[in-house]
């Protein structure tokens, strides 16, 4: 049986052993590091500079699994969180009403074209975790011009992508819940984000930056950041140490 098989039905047996949590959280990831994924997300944010009156767009929302504390920490009205796929939205509203934070009032939006989305308020703050991984290069190239219209004067995005392998070996791209599983040059993301004006910072492997699944392929994972050209590109985002230019 191939590896990828095997593991998605190892997968689906532990989810029969799953708590209504990881159940919810492993339409958007493995289930048993939810936890590990959520925690990650907002200790992040809040040491590259995170304040609570500041706007995020959380893009590739899913189901709250990094949203949810992040609603809790910012401004109410300050997170406005997007995803492509209805029904895990839904969980996402469920999510937010079981943890009594509906009164933070975040925007949760359905969009299936960020080419044709125009929101008005600009963000301070883009993330968007796990998600350039699973963006074909048209998905990408929408997604960039979005963030490109939608950043604030000083603001930053950040994505965490699959970079091919240090040692020259290409990563075979896979699938997931229907998405593809993209690995991408630094130079590829680089150029595709000059285009329109944003200016790439690699600050280095997930793992360096707190992020510990026992997945080398996860962890190794490198967080990228953009901020607009105009805003100095020689700036590192606060408490991002080591940064490398792209
Ligand atoms: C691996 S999940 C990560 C969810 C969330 N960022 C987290 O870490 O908890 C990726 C999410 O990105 C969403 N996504 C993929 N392509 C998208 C697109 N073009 N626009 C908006 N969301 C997208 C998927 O539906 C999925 O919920």
């Amino acid at each position: 049986m191939p590896g990828g098989t095997l593991t998605r039905l190892k997968q689906r047996l532990a989810l029969l052993f799953a708590s209504p949590a990881e159940r919810r959280h492993a339409r958007v990831g493995p289930a048993h590091l939810w936890k590990m994924k959520r925690a990650f997300q907002i200790e992040y944010l809040r040491r590259t500079g995170l304040e609570p009156g500041q706007r995020l767009l959380d893009l590739g929302c899913g189901t709250l699994r990094g949203g949810l504390p992040l609603i809790e920490f910012l401004d109410a009205g300050h997170y406005t969180g997007i995803d492509v796929r209805a029904e895990v939205l839904d969980e996402a509203r469920r999510e937010l009403v079981e943890a009594g934070l509906a009164h933070k009032a975040p925007v949760l939006l359905f969009a299936t074209d960020l080419g044709a989305l125009e929101l008005a308020p600009r963000f301070d703050v883009i993330w968007a975790f796990s998600v350039l991984i699973h963006m074909d290069d048209a998905a990408l190239e929408r997604a960039l011009a979005f963030v490109a219209r939608h950043l604030a004067p000083e603001g930053a995005f950040h994505a965490n992508a699959r970079l091919p392998d240090v040692d020259g070996g290409e990563r075979r791209d896979l699938r997931w819940e229907g998405f593809p599983v993209v690995t991408r040059s630094l130079e590829f993301y680089r150029l595709a984000g000059a285009r329109h004006g944003l200016v790439l910072r690699d600050l280095g492997p997930l793992a360096g930056l707190g992020h510990v699944s026992g997945d080398p392929e996860q962890d190794g994972q490198h967080m990228l950041t953009w901020q607009s050209w105009q805003t100095g590109v020689n700036r590192a985002p606060a408490g991002a140490s080591g940064a490398r230019a792209g």
